[in-house]
């Protein structure tokens, strides 16, 4: 009878063992799954981002076709953004492996690379843009990294500014220890209960928005080790958002 207890224990023990194990497995499995989609949904965005600027690009080009410079200057950022989208490409087989260097880099013609890849999204919605840029500009940055940046805050900006009434005010100043971005629109202003998680993957109030562009950004932006910050106000008559970006000073002055 005992004999036939110890008998039956030890047929349950490896079994639960070895289902736990299995459990355990699965478990891995789904976690890794997890992680891989939502890689592919943050590559999807980054692909996004370039091909909506060649297709602006291509339609910039057919209007300013009689001005042979203005066709160059355009063809050569529809190369560098092909390149970016090669790159996207790579990151999507090596994920997590980093493939740029950081260098210094001129944070106004970033910030007028990502103005002239979204002025038709910009012109079409009515939207006027200042620019304040003062006194040197360079950071030590990922580039392209940053432009992705500085395209994701721009677009949402000009998502959530009313037709003909919206304003971006772009600017660029240097402080002693960083240089500093922000992006401001005059649209609705953020409600608290997106406030409070506005970093976070998923996080999106529009029907067809993936709710992670916000996410890269500070993803981006916590590689740099510098910080994206935020203001935003729903006050009647004085609704609207400012995104600053710090960056690391160029390594020369
Ligand atoms: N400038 C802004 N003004 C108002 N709301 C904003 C602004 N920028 C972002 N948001 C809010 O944050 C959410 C998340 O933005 P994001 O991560 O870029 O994802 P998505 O644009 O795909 O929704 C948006 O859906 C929007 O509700
Ligand atoms: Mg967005």
């Amino acid at each position: 009878m005992g004999l036939g207890i110890v008998n039956l224990m030890e047929n349950i023990v490896p079994s639960l063992e070895e289902r736990l194990d299995k459990a355990e497995k699965a478990l891995e499995r789904s976690e890794r799954m997890a992680v891989a989609s939502r890689y592919a949904s943050a590559i999807m965005h980054e692909v996004n981002n370039p091909l909506e600027a060649i297709t602006n690009l291509i339609y910039l080009t057919k209007l300013e076709r009689h001005d042979p410079q203005q066709v160059l200057d355009n063809m050569t950022v529809v190369e560098e953004q092909l390149k970016s989208l090669g790159k996207v490409t790579s990151k999507a087989l090596t994920f997590h492996r980093e493939q740029s260097e950081a260098k210094d880099h001129d944070l106004v013609e970033i910030a007028e690379t990502a103005l002239k890849l979204h002025s038709d999204r910009l012109s079409r919605h009515g939207i006027s843009v200042t620019r304040r840029y003062r006194g040197p500009a360079m950071a030590f940055v990922f580039g392209s990294e940053i432009l992705q940046v500085v395209s994701n805050l721009l677009l949402n900006a000009a998502e959530v500014l009313e037709r003909g009434q919206g304003r971006i005010c772009v600017s660029v100043k240097s402080c002693p220890n960083s240089m500093h971005m922000t992006i401001t629109d005059n649209g609705p202003g953020i409600p608290d209960r997106f406030a409070t998680r506005l970093f976070e993957p998923y996080l999106t109030s529009k029907v067809s928005g993936t709710g992670l562009g916000l996410w890269l950004s500070s993803r981006i932006i916590e590689k740099h080790r510098d910080t994206l910050r935020f203001r935003t106000s729903r006050r009647e008559g004085k609704t609207g958002t400012t995104f600053r970006i710090s960056l690391p000073l160029a390594t020369k002055a």
